[in-house]
C-alpha cells in the first residue's frame, strides 16, 4: 500500500514538475507570442490589377511581420479568390516569419469576378478545421481584404463564421466598395472590424491600425461594458479581487462606489490568471483613487506586474514626498525604463487628499498621462519587449516589499484601444463636473 502511494506521489509529482518546466519555457508574453489562427482572404479580381496585387500582398506581410510564426503562436493562411477561392498557404505551412514572407511574395495573381461570399465560406468551411491545433488555439481570426462588391451573397457564410466563433475584420479598398456588405462580413461593432483604405497605395496608412486591431483582438479577450458599449481590456477591480477584498466606501459622487485598501489586505494575483497573454502594445491605464493622510506621502507602486525574479516589466508609481508619477515598462537594452512625470501643480494635485483619476496612455513609442482630463506631458519611450507573465501582478504595494499602503479606489483599468483615451473623461471627479458644467 504504502509502495502504492509512493508511486502515485511521484508520479504526482513528476507531472507538477514538467508542468513547472513547460510554463517557465515562455514566459514572455505580448502580441508576438498570442496563438493564433490567421487566415487571409484577399481579393484577386481583375479590378484589383497586377500592381495593386502586389500592394496588397505587401501589406499583408507587413501586418504579419508584429506575430511569431511557429506552431506555438501565429500560424498563418493565405486564400486568393476570384470567381472560385484558391488555397494559397495552408495554416502551418510555414514554421517561421522568412518561409511564410517568401510564400505570399510569390503568389501570383488570379484575376476573374468577385464572390466573396463563396471565399469565406472556404474558409470556414476548409481551411480554419484543417489547423493541426483546433482545442489549443486561441484565436481564430480572418482578414477579408477586397476592393469590390461581391457577387455572391456574403451574409451566411460570415454569419457561420461567427458561429463557429471566427473574428472576421473586413478590410474595403478603393471607392467601389459597398459598405453594407463590409458591415455583413465583419463582426461587429464596425469601428472595430471595418476598415477603409481610399486606394491600394495608401493602404499603408491603415497598416498601424490592423496591426494595433490584430493585437488587441489575441491579447485582450476580456470585454469591459462602458456606456453600452464594449471596451476591450482589464477590469482591474474585478479581475484584481478588490471588491472582494477590500471594504466598500462612498466613491467621489453619490451615484459611485469604491473601495478602500487597508494595510492588511493584500491585493496580489499570478500575472499569468491577470494578463494570460501579456499586455498589448498600447493601452490606457485608468485610475480613479484617493491618497489620504500618510500615503500620499509614500513611494508606492499603485500597480505594478513583476517577474518571478521581481523585476519590473510595468508600474504606476507614486511619489507623494516627490510629487511625481513614474511609469515603468521593458525595455530592449536596459532592464526596464523609468518615466518621469513632474509637471509642477497639475501633478501635485494628484496628493491633496481628494479623489482624482489618473490617466496613462501607452503607445509603442510613447507615453502620455493626464490628471483629471488635464494633459500632463507627453514622453518618449525606447522600444519595449513583451512581458514576463510568471511572476505576480499587485496593487498599492511600498517599493521592494510586499507591504499594502492604504489607499481608496473607485476604477483601476487597462483599455485595450488607445482610442478610449478621449472616450474615458474623468466625469467622475466632482472639480471635473462643476468646470464643465460653470460657463467657462
Ligand atoms: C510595408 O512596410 C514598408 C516598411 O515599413 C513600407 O515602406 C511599405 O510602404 C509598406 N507597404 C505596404 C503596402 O503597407
Amino acid at each position: 500500500r504504502a509502495m502504492l502511494l509512493w508511486s502515485v506521489w511521484s508520479v504526482v509529482l513528476l507531472l507538477t514538475l514538467v508542468d513547472a518546466a513547460e510554463e517557465d519555457d515562455d514566459v514572455r508574453a505580448g502580441c508576438s507570442t498570442a496563438v493564433n489562427d490567421l487566415v487571409y482572404i484577399v481579393d484577386g479580381s481583375w479590378s484589383v490589377g497586377f500592381s495593386d496585387f502586389d500592394t496588397a500582398k505587401q501589406w499583408l506581410i507587413n501586418i504579419t511581420s508584429q506575430f511569431d510564426i511557429s506552431s506555438h503562436y501565429t500560424q498563418v493562411a493565405v486564400i486568393q479568390y476570384s470567381d472560385t477561392p484558391r488555397l494559397e498557404i495552408s495554416l502551418g505551412k510555414h514554421q517561421g516569419g522568412a518561409d511564410l514572407i517568401q510564400a505570399i511574395r510569390s503568389i501570383t495573381y488570379l484575376g476573374g469576378n468577385t464572390q466573396t461570399g463563396r471565399a469565406i465560406k472556404f474558409a470556414v468551411d476548409h481551411v480554419f478545421p484543417s489547423s493541426q491545433r483546433v482545442s489549443r488555439v486561441k484565436n481564430r481570426i480572418a482578414v477579408v481584404v477586397t476592393d469590390g462588391k461581391s457577387q455572391d451573397d456574403v451574409v451566411d457564410a460570415s454569419m457561420e463564421a461567427r458561429a463557429q466563433g471566427i473574428t472576421v475584420f473586413a478590410v474595403g479598398v478603393g471607392s467601389e466598395i459597398t459598405t453594407s456588405e463590409l458591415l455583413s462580413i465583419a463582426n461587429k461593432p464596425s469601428s472595430t472590424y471595418v476598415l477603409y483604405a481610399e486606394d491600394y497605395t495608401t493602404i499603408d496608412r491603415i497598416r498601424d491600425s490592423m496591426e494595433q486591431k490584430l493585437c488587441e483582438e489575441s491579447v485582450c479577450p476580456t470585454r469591459i461594458p462602458v456606456a453600452s458599449r464594449d471596451e476591450k481590456g482589464f477590469e482591474l477591480m474585478v479581475g484584481m479581487n478588490i471588491q472582494m477584498k477590500a471594504k466598500k466606501i462612498p466613491g467621489s459622487l453619490v451615484s459611485e462606489k469604491a473601495y478602500a485598501l487597508s494595510a492588511y489586505v493584500d491585493i496580489t494575483e499570478k500575472t499569468r490568471d491577470i494578463f494570460p497573454e501579456g499586455l498589448p502594445p498600447s493601452y490606457v491605464f485608468v485610475a480613479t483613487l484617493r491618497l489620504q493622510g500618510f500615503s500620499s506621502k509614500l513611494t508606492f507602486d499603485l500597480w505594478r506586474v513583476l517577474s518571478k525574479d521581481k523585476e519590473t516589466q510595468a508600474a504606476v508609481t507614486l511619489c507623494g514626498k516627490d510629487k511625481t508619477v513614474t511609469f515603468t515598462t521593458t525595455s530592449i537594452t536596459e532592464t526596464a525604463q523609468r518615466i518621469i512625470f513632474q509637471t509642477g501643480f497639475q501633478v501635485c494635485t494628484l496628493y491633496d487628499g481628494k479623489w482624482h483619476q489618473l490617466k496613462l496612455l501607452v503607445r509603442p513609442s510613447q507615453v502620455t498621462s493626464f490628471l483629471d482630463d488635464q494633459l500632463i506631458q507627453e514622453i518618449n519611450l525606447e522600444a519595449t519587449e513583451p512581458i514576463f507573465i510568471n511572476g505576480e501582478t499587485q496593487v498599492a504595494k511600498r517599493i521592494g516589499d510586499d507591504t499594502t499602503v492604504p489607499v481608496d479606489l473607485q476604477k483601476l483599468r487597462l483599455y485595450c484601444d488607445p482610442h478610449q483615451s478621449e472616450r474615458e473623461t474623468a466625469c467622475e471627479i466632482y472639480s471635473v463636473v462643476r468646470s464643465s458644467l460653470s460657463p467657462a
